[in-house]
């Protein structure tokens, strides 16, 4: 099984608790790529508090300084509405001490030489640097010229090899992982290396085409799988029902049938809608119809299951000792078309499985449905999980040193 392998190599990553961080200059790789409204007010800062117990770690061991990098966005070039001066204030105001912020890798050098010992300093957004997301090699020299320890906590950029999560660990000599990236890691091996069993994969989202990889891969390691979001559309053709308008990937139709004959073969149990609530037009949303998958009106698309489906699943749910929960059930930004996805959440929320919730929307659709503090593990990495999840050894674990 790939992912039993992947999970037990990167589970033997050393961490800043297996080294010595006295008097040395720690660099610590966080992601606070961080949700902001246009006031550039951080509408989630979950990702900020996650990197702190690793931030206070260090601090409490007397390192010389720590310098913190990370990437805001996609920027293209230096554009100001991506600087990380935008979460300055929430740092320092979570960490309760003052931050130095330096403009470049030139003026976090001076900082560090003539700031006080065990200075904290954030540096500007690292996507501003072009070498940047191509691991350009003097970048990573000169990241790496700023540290005796270079500690990785952005599990949600694990699986990007860029200069600053990547390329300079060939040029630092001790090079850790942080305490957020070894949570991460030991949740993921609680669900699929060593589950207990029967464990179920709830996978939702727009396209089956983002899901491939991860719906082929996971067939050895769950028992159970619930397809619903629009990907389940393209499966329900294959079995033969018109979708009227709904979102159907039909060049992926023979796969969707692939992948059910597959799991059928390994006995993986594979849960679809059994009905669904449709409407002709998403923005207006006037008309909405709740009809068996066989009926779906002429014109109309569907956006969420239906209180059929919800109890269908809930059975499936309930009977689970493992959940991982990978793509919302429906369009659930939409308040109308969001019961499905809030019900699941619900429903996940009352059992005693363990529950690892992959990031990105699906973390964010559990706090809309306010039930984040009752699943066990929420990631905060949206593309590394679905990577970790796909069997994939995430390439940042690979250049850290090992126990
Ligand atoms: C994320 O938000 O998923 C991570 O911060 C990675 O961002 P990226 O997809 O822009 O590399």
């Amino acid at each position: 099984m790939k992912q039993v392998a992947g999970i037990t190599f990167m589970q033997q990553v050393k961490t800043i608790r297996d080294i010595s961080l006295h008097n040395k200059r720690v660099l610590i790789r966080v992601d606070f790529n961080v949700p902001m409204d246009e006031d550039f007010n951080i509408s989630d800062d979950t990702r900020i508090r996650e990197a702190l117990p690793t931030i206070n770690y260090c601090i409490d061991n007397d390192p010389q300084s720590i310098i913190l990098i990370s990437h805001l966005g996609r920027p293209k070039g230096i554009q100001p509405e991506f600087s990380l001066k935008h979460i300055l204030k929430r740092l320092e105001r979570l960490l309760d001490k003052s931050i130095l912020f330096a403009d470049s890798i030139e003026s976090t050098l001076e900082l560090q030489k003539n700031a006080p010992a065990g200075s904290i300093i954030l540096l500007e957004n690292i996507r501003f640097y072009p070498g940047e997301e191509k691991n350009d090699t003097t970048l990573s020299q000169k990241l790496a010229s700023l540290c005796d320890v270079f500690v990785n906590d952005a599990f949600g950029t694990s699986h990007r090899a860029h200069s600053s999560t990547y390329g300079i660990a060939a040029f630092v000599q001790e090079k850790v992982a942080g305490l957020l990236l070894k949570k991460e890691i030991d949740s993921f091996a609680k669900a699929l290396a060593n589950p207990l069993k029967p464990v179920l994969l709830i996978v939702g989202g727009s396209k089956v085409s983002s899901k491939l990889e991860l719906l082929s891969n996971i067939l050895d390691v769950v028992d159970k799988i619930i397809i619903g979001g629009a990907m389940s559309n393209t499966f329900l053709k294959a079995l033969g029902f018109d979708m009227a308008k709904s979102l159907v990937e039909d060049h992926l139709v023979d796969e969707a049938l692939h992948i059910l004959q597959k799991a059928k073969q390994k006995n993986v149990k594979i849960y679809l809608p059994i009905d669904v609530v449709s409407t002709d037009d998403i923005k207006q949303h006037i008309n909405i119809k709740i009809t068996p998958v066989q009926d779906v009106p002429n014109n109309f698309i569907a956006v969420d299951m239906g209180p059929a489906t919800t109890k269908l699943f809930t059975e499936v749910i309930q009977s689970s000792q493992t959940i991982i929960w990978n793509g919302p059930l429906g369009i659930y930004e939409i308040s109308q078309f969001s019961r499905g996805t809030f019900n699941i959440a619900h429903c996940i929320a009352e059992t005693y499985a363990f529950s690892l919730i992959g990031g990105g929307d699906t973390a964010d659709a559990v706090e809309k449905a306010g039930e984040r503090d009752n699943m066990s593990f929420i990631s905060t990495g949206g593309g590394a999980s679905l990577e970790l999840l796909e069997g994939k050894i995430l390439p940042t674990f690979e250049v850290l040193d090992k126990k």
